[in-house]
């Protein structure tokens, strides 16, 4: 049985939505599959391919009781064969870790005959994302499952977002790897340090994702772009960016981008730059400078690759 889920990318409300702030994030047409089958004996068998990594759901790294808790919450009783094959980077603020955890739940419910909704995949992928990130809000998991453009907020139903126009998007890597635990725990002491500042940019992080869906839905990519940029501030604030994401930022806006900041968990990982249209300018100004990117299109239907092919299987 094969399953498929799709990367993200934040575009409004990282860090904040793990405190129940709203977040607006898309799929991207980058993804993970995986490919399960049933097996003679126990132990089950996880493989990562391209990294020569194969663990049991009996040992002791993270990524075997990531494995083992997967198991358990698509209620498995009977061993399996699991691989896994991604075209995202790891540790780049992309969701790879996520979409492992969906694609695998995505085959294993299938192997099993059942058929749970997408919002229920992403729930059972949770208890991946729980071992790597433990405070994970959820909205990596959830945009890996649905693609297209979701507005999230813990707890809540996901809402799909209807976008009016096409999003061109450069996404470049700074070559720094994010932990997004690491970030994660780094803004909870910086709020025990200092709660009524980390509240203060939180209040004005939610300003700009609710004038950021307006902006989406009246298709202002100038305001868009601005939002971007301020969110960008917001976080370097927090002491989330990096000078890679601090220069990356900078060259996308003077090759034309009409906003950047960094998606995820920042301290490394990727940023993402709006363009008006065709995002190669920034590309190759990235590329001018060492750093390597990809362009993604979040096209208006709100249709990630991952998506159309599931639903047309
Ligand atoms: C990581 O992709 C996004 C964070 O907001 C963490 C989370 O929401 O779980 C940094």
């Amino acid at each position: 049985m094969k399953g498929q889920a799709c990367g993200k990318v934040i575009l409004f409300g990282e860090h904040a939505v793990v405190y129940g702030i709203p977040a607006i994030a898309v799929g991207i047409n980058h993804g993970t599959q995986a490919w399960v089958e049933k097996k003679e004996q126990f132990p089950s068998q996880f493989t990562i391919m391209g990294s020569d990594q194969t663990v049991t759901d009996q040992q002791d790294s993270l990524i075997s009781q990531a494995f083992h808790r997967i198991l358990e919450a698509v209620a498995i009783d009977f061993p399996v064969q699991a691989r896994v094959q991604t075209e995202l980077p790891p540790a780049a603020g992309l969701g790879c870790s996520a979409t492992m955890a969906v694609a695998l739940v995505d085959a294993l419910v299938q192997l099993k005959q059942e058929h749970p909704s997408r919002q229920e995949i992403a729930q059972m992928a949770g208890a991946w994302e729980d071992v790597f990130h433990g405070t994970a809000s959820g909205i990596d998991a959830c945009v890996a499952a649905h693609g297209g453009a979701i507005w999230f907020q813990r707890g809540a139903t996901p809402v799909p977002m209807h976008l009016r126009t096409s999003l061109h998007l450069a996404i470049g890597e700074s070559g720094v790897a994010s932990s997004t635990k690491r970030m994660v725990e780094s803004l909870a002491r910086l709020r025990e340090r200092k709660p009524e500042m980390v509240k203060n940019s939180f209040e004005a992080i939610e300003s700009l994702v609710r004038n950021a869906r307006v902006a989406l839905e009246s298709s202002d990519l100038n305001t868009l772009g601005k939002l971007l940029d301020l969110n960008q501030m917001l976080l370097a604030g927090l002491f989330l960016s990096s000078k890679e994401i601090e220069t990356l930022c900078g060259l996308a806006r003077d090759a034309g981008a009409l906003g950047a900041k960094l998606t995820g968990a920042g301290g490394g990982g990727c940023v993402v730059a709006l363009c008006e249209d065709n995002p190669q300018p920034v590309l190759d100004a990235w590329q001018a400078a060492g750093f390597s990117g990809f362009s993604t299109v979040v096209a208006s239907n709100a249709a990630t690759r991952i998506a159309r092919e599931r639903s047309a299987s």
